[in-house]
Formats: structure tokens, sequence, C-alpha cells
């Protein structure tokens, strides 16, 4: 799949067609390759997903270290339960350093997403599947590794199609070619175990997505 990718890099494609291309092609990869549980949509029907409108998670049913993807608006979303030891390493100071935005300056998440976490729950990760250099979808491989996916692998999302590193959080770490974190889209919590991912928590409720810098 990678040299699929770096031929379509050498041949000049715009950014927006490799977009469509590697969400055919690599996505599938992925899901298979992790073994990522698909939840394709909890509630809505047909004309609700295709008008792109709010789509509803229970997270209480994501295993803790387990991360499912839904679909909103045509885009993976990864949601991701955290363990204990994944928010130690996302403080880790160590590993923070190697980070390109560790504070999350650059638009890419709501208000509410601005901060260590980049979510409202430090224990869930929500972010948009869609790597900021040329639109792959990143592997998930939440475990830090000696070897895998590459040598001193830290735990977080990695892009094989050209080798960008993201932490935990979506955060992408410095000297790869992706340039931005993750977005992270609108969503909120509408009790304690279920988020609405498409509308906005009540703390920004006029931020818009279309501001994001890179989708
Ligand atoms: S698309 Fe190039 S590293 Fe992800």
């Amino acid at each position: 799949m990678a040299s699929t990718a770096s031929t379509m890099l050498a041949e000049d494609h715009t950014r927006r067609d490799f977009l469509y291309i590697a969400t055919a092609t690599v996505g599938a990869v992925g899901a298979a390759a992790t073994l990522v549980p698909l939840i394709d949509q909890m509630n809505p029907d047909a004309s609700t997903l295709a008008a792109g409108g709010p789509v509803d998670l229970d997270v209480s049913k994501i295993q803790q270290g387990a991360q499912v993807v839904i679909r909103w608006r045509q885009r993976p979303i990864f949601v991701f339960h955290r363990s204990q030891q994944t928010l130690a390493a996302l403080q880790n100071a160590q590993d923070v350093a190697l980070l390109a935005d560790p504070n999350s300056d650059q638009m890419q998440q709501p208000p509410y997403a601005t901060n260590w976490h980049r979510s409202l729950k430090p224990e869930f990760g929500v972010v948009v599947g869609i790597c900021t250099h040329l639109g792959c979808i990143p592997l998930f491989y939440p475990a830090p590794s000696a070897t895998s996916p590459v040598a001193n692998w830290p735990g977080g999302y990695f892009c094989p199609c050209h080798g960008s590193k993201y932490d935990a959080a979506g955060r992408v770490y410095s000297g790869v070619p992706a340039p931005y974190n993750l977005p992270v889209p609108p969503y909120r919590f509408t009790s304690d175990t279920m988020i609405r991912i498409g509308e906005n928590d009540p703390s920004a409720a006029a931020w818009n997505f279309d501001a994001i810098r890179q989708l």
C-alpha cells in the first residue's frame, strides 16, 4: 500500500485526489491490520448521514485500550478509550518535547479540545482519522514498542504512506511529512457515556468545524 501512495505522490496528484483514493484503499488495510471494530453508524438513518448530521456513540461499550471507528460526514472518526498508561504517556515530558504542536496552537480542534489530551474527557480521544499530509488513514498502534511499527514507537497513530507519526492524542511529531495535528471534530457528551459527533460542546457552541486548518 505504501508503494501505491508513493507512486501517486511522485505523479503530483492533488491532495484531494490522494485523499479520495487513499481512503478507499489504505483504510481497508488499516482496519484489518489493527483489528479495530468498525461501527458504521449507531443511530442515524440514511438521510441524516447523507446530510452530514450528528452521530451518537455509547463509549461505555469501548474497552479500555481499544478504539472504534465511526463515520461522520464521510470521514472516519477514531474514538479511543485511553488507558492510564496512555494518559501518562501523553504527559511525558520527553515525548512532548518531540511534538510539533504539543499545545494545539494551530486551529485543528475546537476550544474545548485545546488541552493536553485534546478532548473533553481525558480517557476518551476523538479525532478525525485522516493524515494531515496527503490524506491516508493512520493506523492505530496504541502500545509503545521498541520495534513496531517503527523503532522506539511511543504509542499512537502511524501513517504508513510516508511515515508520519502522531501520539495518542493525535498530536503530530516533528520531522515527519504531516504538518498538523489530527483534526478534532465537534462533539459533546449527551450523558455520562453517550457522545454526539457533529454537535459542539456548550462551552463553544458556535465553533465552526470548517475553520479547521487542514483536513
Ligand atoms: S499521507 Fe503522507 S504520511 Fe500520511
